[in-house]
């Protein structure tokens, strides 16, 4: 078979992983030809693919980012996007295609399937809001990023007796801010499973201070917001071709407000993309690795419309329709935990 794959939405720890795992299997196991589409769903509309060898795709395993290049593009939102998609695909005589990327490019996968595509999924995203698995690669380097980001500013919190505002990513789904927030021993944690309330934050910090703890770490996903109101961007109207605003900037506010109606000296940092960069834990490029082995044994096999998933500790394959049917929201549970150990 020829088998195409592309990686798209954001760029993720562990996309090369699958990128080297696909084509190793694929190749050596199962005698595949491998194409690359180049920066994801545009790459399929211009036709700008490369051949995937295993020379090609040697040394590959512990780099960020992805070889192939990424983009938010959307090929339905273009004119002609699915003949256009059908003429590359008949041109580089493609049976299937393998796209590696969030609910956006997943979302257009189902639609291909849909128009009469073969497609099977791999699940990526920092934010692991994917439903369907148990986690996406990515997301523990992610939080490991912002554990040891919360870790440092603990000393500098400590050192001037101030509060800190970490500001994580995490659009629809705190994951990213529990997890980092629990490790990195924060005392408020915020996400957007639960509208926050800045009275009860400053209570908090407040009850702190009276009990002797001179500084305090909140942790922020970008995608919290306030009881009744909405998420805080610093981009206005800014929205990519699937619609989502471009977030940021809430640490900004919360900063303001916690200096202004406590009287704390208070700071705020945003992580930002440095959450998105480099190396990938092990963790990352093991599940990466899994998931695309599981990739092109599943195309080998014709089980089209699904998706690979982690489930325990066994990599699944579940269908499409059910893994975008809605985000994976926050574990109530573990939210809990991680609250046990606030200010
Ligand atoms: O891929 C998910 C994500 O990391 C979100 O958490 C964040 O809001 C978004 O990407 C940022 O996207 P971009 O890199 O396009 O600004």
């Amino acid at each position: 078979m020829r088998i195409g794959l592309l990686t798209g939405g954001g760029d993720c720890p562990g996309l090369n992983a699958v990128i080297r795992a696909i084509v190793r299997k694929g190749i050596n196991q199962h005698r595949h030809e491998l194409v690359g589409f180049r920066y994801g769903w545009a790459g399929m509309l211009s036709g700008d693919a490369v051949e995937l060898t295993n020379e090609t795709t040697r040394g590959i395993l512990h780099r960020g980012g992805t070889i192939l290049g990424t983009s938010r593009t959307n090929p339905y939102k273009e004119a002609d996007g699915l003949d256009r998609m059908r003429a590359t695909l008949e041109l580089h005589r493609i049976d299937a295609l393998i796209p590696i990327g969030g609910e956006d490019t997943l979302g257009v996968a189902r639609r291909l399937t849909d128009d009469g595509i073969d497609v099977v999924g791999v699940p990526k995203t920092i934010d692991n809001d994917l439903a369907g698995t148990d986690f996406t690669f990515g997301f523990q380097t992610a939080v490991q990023i912002a554990t040891d980001a919360i870790d440092r500013l603990h000393t500098t919190a400590e050192s001037h007796n101030r509060v800190i505002v970490v500001e994580v990513m995490g659009r629809t789904a705190g994951w990213i801010a529990a997890y980092s927030g629990l490790a990195g021993g924060a005392d408020v944690v915020l996400v957007p499973e639960r509208p926050f309330d800045l009275d009860e934050i400053c209570e908090r910090l407040r009850r702190r201070q009276a009990s002797g703890r001179t500084f305090s770490i909140v942790v922020v996903a970008e995608g919290a917001t306030p009881k009744g109101g909405e998420a805080t961007s610093a981009y206005a109207d800014a929205t990519d071709a699937f619609g989502h605003a471009r977030l940021g900037g809430i640490a900004v506010e919360l900063e303001r407000e916690i200096e202004a109606r406590t009287g704390y000296e208070t700071r705020m940092t945003i992580l930002g993309h440095v959450q998105r960069g480099g190396t990938p834990l092990a963790y990352d490029r093991v599940l990466g690795t899994r998931f695309g082995v599981a990739a092109v044994d599943a195309v080998t096999e014709g089980r089209f419309g699904k998706m690979v998933a982690l489930r325990g500790t066994e990599i699944e394959l579940v269908a499409l329709d059910d893994a975008l049917a809605a985000p994976k929201l926050l574990d109530t549970a573990f939210y809990e935990t991680a609250e046990v150990f606030f200010g």
